[in-house]
């Protein structure tokens, strides 16, 4: 199939071709803003190695309606758990009445087919859909870097990521069951190990000189064998990240003789409550702890926790295509080859103004202890080395922030991204 390059949002590539059938092919998108970036850095074309990796993604990956994994992977008892086949096909494919199709009917109209984080609506939101190709997750229960646990996953599809226009899996049409969570979870897990893997065939691919002869991925090269067995390496490193997580999970201790309110309403009582008490105690104890220098939470999120810290800087996912590649997130002009081939326009970070009371990632206080404790991936927010009795009497003080909902102001931009969601 000839592609049609530079069409950002083309993942309906071909239509009604000689001979097929009259339903659009879907296909998934290659990476061409990370492509270009290498391209920007190492000075190299990179058609070549666009194509070879395209190659190397349909022998292990398969297509949105024929998803496949990798023969490595299905041949060891131990990776092959991570993903279920049944799963993936029940996923995948185009919305039927068979019950196959759920990304494409729930998630794609944000995270895109190839979960590029660019469906059609995505450049219209505050909040940027994930991009799942970088293998990266914020809200999870494991440690700074390491990957999502199969819970960590299933608690943000059923609960959606609140304040931003994913909404919880019990408001979507039609109805999703449980199982349809996992089928789920399972082809974001899919989604993410593909683009990880193209990422790093790309990365390989600006290395290569075919000038030279020397080829990425081609079976009938006389190397081939090398390059198969680089795949399937870089392949089995993905899946080791996936396989870890369980032993990443980073314990809750016992808050001890700190109270914590299991519900904010409960923590506004007792701070309305007449006298001292050990809860405003704590809450006093956590402000002096977020103003602190060790903390450093103020710098982010402002004195007040109003999330206007001086601080200007950008996500993982923008810096990717940006700073990592010497362009500077405010120079417009010269992100403009990257921005023509899908890149999302950079955003500064925004840091979380407590007075919403919107936590992301869950706000019980568990949520709260792992999220100040590990820290947000992918954001510039750093894991807290604090004793935990201060992560527990941080906990208290974000969430005294938090004011009772309004009808309108703080909450507008939340609100409005909701409401482009019901009206898809
Ligand atoms: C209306 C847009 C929208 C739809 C539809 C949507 N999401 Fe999301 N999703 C988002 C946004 C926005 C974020 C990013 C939140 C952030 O970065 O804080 C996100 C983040 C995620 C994350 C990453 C969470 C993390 O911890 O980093 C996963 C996984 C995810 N979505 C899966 C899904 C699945 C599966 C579906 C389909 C059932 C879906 N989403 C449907 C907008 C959407
Ligand atoms: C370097 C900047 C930075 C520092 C320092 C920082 N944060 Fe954050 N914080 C952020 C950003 C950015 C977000 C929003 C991340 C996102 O969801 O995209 C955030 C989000 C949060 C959230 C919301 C989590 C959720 O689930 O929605 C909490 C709670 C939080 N920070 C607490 C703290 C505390 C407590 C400290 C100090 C120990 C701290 N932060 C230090 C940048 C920072």
């Amino acid at each position: 199939m000839k592609r049609c390059f530079g069409l950002g949002l083309a993942s309906v590539a071909a239509f009604a071709c000689l001979g097929c059938r009259q339903e659009p092919v879907v296909t998934f998108e290659p990476n061409w803003v990370y492509s270009k970036s290498v391209e920007i850095d190492t000075g190299y074309p990179m058609q070549r190695a666009l194509e070879q990796t395209e190659v190397a993604l349909t022998r292990f990956f398969g297509t949105p309606d024929h998803p496949l994994l990798p023969e490595v992977v299905t041949s060891d008892e131990e990776y092959s758990g991570l993903v279920s086949m049944e799963n993936l096909q029940k996923a995948a494919g185009a919305p039927d009445d068979s019950g196959r199709g759920l990304y494409r009917q729930h998630c794609s109209t944000c995270h895109g087919v190839v979960g590029n984080g660019r469906g059609s609506t995505a450049a219209l939101l505050a909040v940027y859909p994930r991009d799942f190709r970088m293998g990266k997750f914020k809200f999870k229960s494991t440690t700074r870097s390491a990957k999502p646990t199969r819970e960590d996953l299933t608690y943000v599809i059923k609960h959606g990521v609140v304040g931003t226009a994913m909404v919880p899996a019990d408001q979507l049409v039609p109805k999703v069951t449980d199982e349809d969570i996992q089928a789920l979870v399972d082809y974001v897990i899919y989604l993410s190990w593909r683009g990880e893997f193209e990422r790093a065939m790309l990365t390989e691919g600006g290395e290569v000189e075919f000038e030279e002869g020397e080829s990425l991925f081609d079976p009938t090269s006389s190397t081939f064998e090398e390059q198969l067995a680089f795949a399937n390496d870089t392949i089995l490193e993905i899946g080791d990240s996936w396989l870890e997580a369980e032993d990443r999970v980073k314990d809750v201790p016992d808050p001890g003789d700190i109270p914590v309110p299991a519900t904010i309403d409960e923590l506004r009582a007792a701070l309305a409550a007449d006298g001292d008490s050990p809860v405003k105690q704590s809450v006093a104890r956590g402000k002096e702890v977020f103003e602190s220098e060790i903390a450093a939470c103020a710098k982010c999120h402002g004195k007040e926790g109003h999330g206007d810290g001086p601080q200007q800087d950008y996500d993982d996912w923008t810096k990717d295509w940006t700073v990592r590649i010497g362009i500077d997130p405010v120079d417009e002009a010269a992100q403009v080859p990257l921005v023509a081939r899908g890149a999302l326009p950079a955003r500064k970070i925004d840091p979380r103004d407590f007075r919403l009371g919107l936590f992301r990632g869950g706000s019980e206080p568990e949520h709260l202890y792992r999220r100040i404790a590990a820290g947000i991936d992918g954001t510039p927010m750093p894991a807290a080395t604090l004793p935990e009795e201060d992560i527990w009497n941080l906990v208290n003080f974000v969430r005294s922030l938090a004011e009772p909902p309004k009808e309108e102001g703080v909450e507008a931009e939340a609100a409005q991204d909701a409401s482009l969601q019901a009206s898809r």
